[in-house]
């Protein structure tokens, strides 16, 4: 057996509605996920006991031991590795970092060992189902519930990351209304990027009010990137802090990251593309 590689890309909730509380305290969510070309990179070979290495840009502070997700989502199917974690997504960002690790590390293990997919993967966390398969999806229940969507156009986009940490609890806990309205079932269908976007301009992040309450800099954030030219649409991912802006061209995109990154060198800014499959 060989060492097998898997991609951990960046997930960005174009949309996200709140739309419950269970009695577990857990949110009922609605929302539109998709995945950037950007992202971690797992490796996986096989090892009598399980091994963590952290290396690339976003290492720093990284946990190695147990409470890192890819050792948690090794010992889900009992199989032991020697695992590297590639790592350039910042961590506890909105942007699925831990939790696309642990869903890269899954398939990149049932992979190698040709142990099956587990079914309870929602135990590492409401954002791996998604991670599982990195598509366009609509997002339901308290993360379990995946559709896969097409019609979802590529888009590109900014991320942008300013220096503050969330504490994604406490941001759900900030929510004033628990019970906000779902997007429409069925979503329409677009019949063009403009028209989704259209579309997308009328949804919400439900958590981006708590967000901005905690950490005001997120606002600052969103109004930079509509100040950028090309940008259509700004908007926070998951709980934050990261937001991206959406742009019809790949040129708008790069200027844009460019001109955020030299006015705020705190600020970690990325170019990228949506991909819609
Ligand atoms: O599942 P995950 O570890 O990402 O969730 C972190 C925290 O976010 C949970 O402990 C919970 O407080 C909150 N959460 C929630 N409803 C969700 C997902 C997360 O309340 N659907």
């Amino acid at each position: 057996m060989t060492a097998v590689k898997a991609h951990a890309p960046a997930k960005i909730n174009l949309t996200l509605h709140v739309t419950g509380r269970r009695s577990d305290g857990y949110h009922l969510l609605d929302s539109l996920v998709v995945f950037a070309d950007f992202g971690d990179l797992i490796t996986v070979r096989p090892a009598t006991v399980s091994r963590l290495a952290v290396t690339g840009p976003m290492a720093a502070g990284v946990p190695v031991d147990a409470d890192n997700l890819v050792l948690k989502a090794a010992a889900l199917i009992d199989v032991t590795a020697d695992i590297t974690l590639e790592k350039h997504l910042p961590a506890a960002a909105g942007i699925g970092g831990g939790s696309s690790d642990a869903a890269a590390t899954l398939r990149a293990l049932c992979d190698m060992t040709g142990v099956a997919m587990p079914r309870d993967v929602l135990v590492l966390g409401a954002d791996v189902p998604v991670c599982l398969a990195p598509r366009a999806a609509r997002m339901r229940g308290i993360g379990e519930d995946v559709t896969p969507l097409a019609g979802v156009p590529s888009l590109y986009a900014v991320l942008v990351k300013p220096p503050v940490a969330v504490a994604t609890p406490g941001i759900f806990a900030g929510l004033t209304q628990r019970e906000n309205p779902a997007m429409s079932d069925p979503l329409p269908v677009w019949a063009d990027a403009a028209a989704f976007m259209c579309w997308l301009g009328e949804q919400r992040n439900d958590l981006q009010g708590p967000a901005i309450a905690a950490g005001p800099i997120i606002a600052e954030v969103l109004e930079a990137l509509l100040d950028t030219p090309g940008c259509q649409l700004a908007r926070m991912s998951g709980s934050g802090a990261t937001c991206f802006g959406l742009y019809d061209r790949a040129e708008s995109a790069a200027a844009a990251a460019g001109r955020l990154a030299q006015d705020r060198p705190g600020w970690w800014a990325k170019a990228t593309r949506l991909n819609a499959a």
